[in-house]
């Protein structure tokens, strides 16, 4: 019995080890976009010129933020001077009210590495 046990647990185990750390590098985009349409839409647009209650998300990957015409942004995003960089937009995925002290996204985040490489895996295909 217990035999069976360990040998279970060393055949399950190298599965675990050998599983990679997500990054936005393997994210996939279709499923990424999946979460988007779930997640996102409702309050970004992944076309140009669309504002919602949040700015349209085209061509956000690497660019500054806060430079979306004619969208009112918190004065902590205008203040926010670091690129949405793949690493930038996890972190802020993350957890996006506490990444950028007082934006205005009213979004709890995506918790899931793996959701995040997908919707930035997915970001990255809006150009
Ligand atoms: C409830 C509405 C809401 C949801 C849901 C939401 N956002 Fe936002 N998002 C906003 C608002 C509002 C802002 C502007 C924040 C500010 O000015 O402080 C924003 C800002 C952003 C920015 C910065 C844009 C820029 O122009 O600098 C990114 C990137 C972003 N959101 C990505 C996402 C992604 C990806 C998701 C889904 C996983 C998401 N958001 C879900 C409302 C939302």
């Amino acid at each position: 019995m217990t035999g069976r046990l360990i040998f279970t647990l060393l055949l399950a185990l190298p599965a675990c080890l050998s599983a990679p750390p997500a990054s936005a590098a393997d994210g996939d985009p279709a499923a990424g976009k999946a979460i988007f349409e779930r997640t996102c839409e409702n309050c970004h647009a992944a076309v140009i010129g669309v504002n919602k209650v949040g700015p349209s998300l085209w061509n956000v990957a690497g660019r500054k933020p806060a430079t979306v015409p004619d969208f009112a942004y918190s004065d902590a995003m205008k203040a926010n001077k670091e690129p949405w960089t793949a690493a930038a937009l996890d972190t802020y995925l993350a957890d996006p009210r506490g990444d950028i002290h007082g934006v205005r996204m009213f979004f709890k985040g995506l918790p899931n590495p793996a959701d995040r490489a997908n919707v930035i895996a997915f970001l990255q295909t809006l150009k």
